[in-house]
């Protein structure tokens, strides 16, 4: 069966990035002009999946407010002949389907995956975490649905850290099968560099089997009470085959304040309409910083 759903979990509280998430979801934190959460929508939909279901929470509404239709914001543009920006709103509106699924208490990634078993039902289906901008010659999640469509098996998508990555996020232990693919024969959540398998990171992108469902409600909630899905994609492996790629391009944890930073900085150098000026800046930012140093 075809991939054809995405889930796009975004009810944390982005502790990470307080205190500008303190009244105001981390998804809807501008990168360059747009913004995260637009990102994986749009990546999802270069990648073919219409039908998408964010997982939100309270105090979330700005999301569904910003892939919503805005009338009165359009026949003020349109008024005022401002037509590239009315065709760029009206754009937004139209990107996908839409399905806004509440989880109503804070029970971890897996848990709010698990809210989406409805709005799924019982075919394969992606996951891409809104924290993770990816710019890729291929579409991230395009990368994993191919490898899915010859293994028919969940796919994970893999990052090389540092020791510091090890903390960060969930590890694996792969058993090569190509330069960039690899079977996952074990996988644990942030283990630290003393405890990990390995330098092999799992990073926001994930393609499921449906069986995941059963796995997360089996799956017991951790010391902090949360319910992790790398602990449920580790009950799924007695089961099925997983497998993890490395994937092509650059990434971007803009979840993180420093990769935030690094992820504006990037991605506003690749438009043209910014490139040259910004480049002109920060040369001259570097020309101060080394009389400074
Ligand atoms: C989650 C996952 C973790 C994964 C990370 C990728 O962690 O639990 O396995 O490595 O996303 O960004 P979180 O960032 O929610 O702590």
């Amino acid at each position: 069966m075809e991939v054809r759903k995405a889930v796009i979990p975004a009810a944390g509280f982005g502790t990470r990035f307080l205190p500008a998430t303190k009244a105001q979801p981390k998804e809807m934190l501008v990168v360059v002009d747009k913004p995260l959460i637009q990102y994986s929508v749009e990546e999802a939909v270069q990648a073919g999946l219409k039908k998408i279901g964010l997982i939100i929470s309270r105090r979330k509404e700005t999301i569904p407010d910003h892939f919503d239709e805005t009338p009165e914001l359009e026949n003020f543009l349109e008024e005022k002949k401002k037509i590239e920006l009315l065709e760029e709103v009206r754009r937004i509106s139209h990107l996908a389907d839409f399905c806004y699924i509440r989880q109503r208490q804070a029970l971890g990634l897996g848990h709010a995956i698990l809210m989406s078993e409805d709005f799924v039902g019982q075919e394969p289906f992606a996951v891409l975490l809104p924290d993770d901008i990816f710019d890729c010659p291929v579409p991230c999640i395009k990368q994993l649905i191919e490898v899915f469509r010859e293994k028919k098996a969940t796919v994970i998508v893999l990052q090389r850290v540092d020791e510091d990555g090890m903390n960060k996020y969930g590890i694996i232990k792969p058993k090569p099968i190509s330069d960039r693919l690899f079977q996952v024969e074990e996988l644990v959540e942030k283990p630290g560099p003393a405890k990990a398998f390995s330098d092999l990171a799992v990073i926001g992108r994930y393609v499921f089997t449906p069986e995941i469902f059963e796995m997360i409600r089996r799956t017991p909630p951790d010391k902090r009470g949360e319910i992790q899905i790398t602990d449920a994609i580790q009950l799924l492996l007695e089961k099925q085959p997983v497998y993890g790629l490395l994937f092509e391009g650059r990434r971007y944890d803009a979840g993180d304040k420093f990769g935030f930073l690094q992820a504006t900085v990037e991605l506003a150098l690749k438009r043209k309409e910014f490139r040259e000026r910004f480049l002109r800046f920060l040369q001259e930012v570097f020309s101060q910083e080394e009389v400074n140093f």
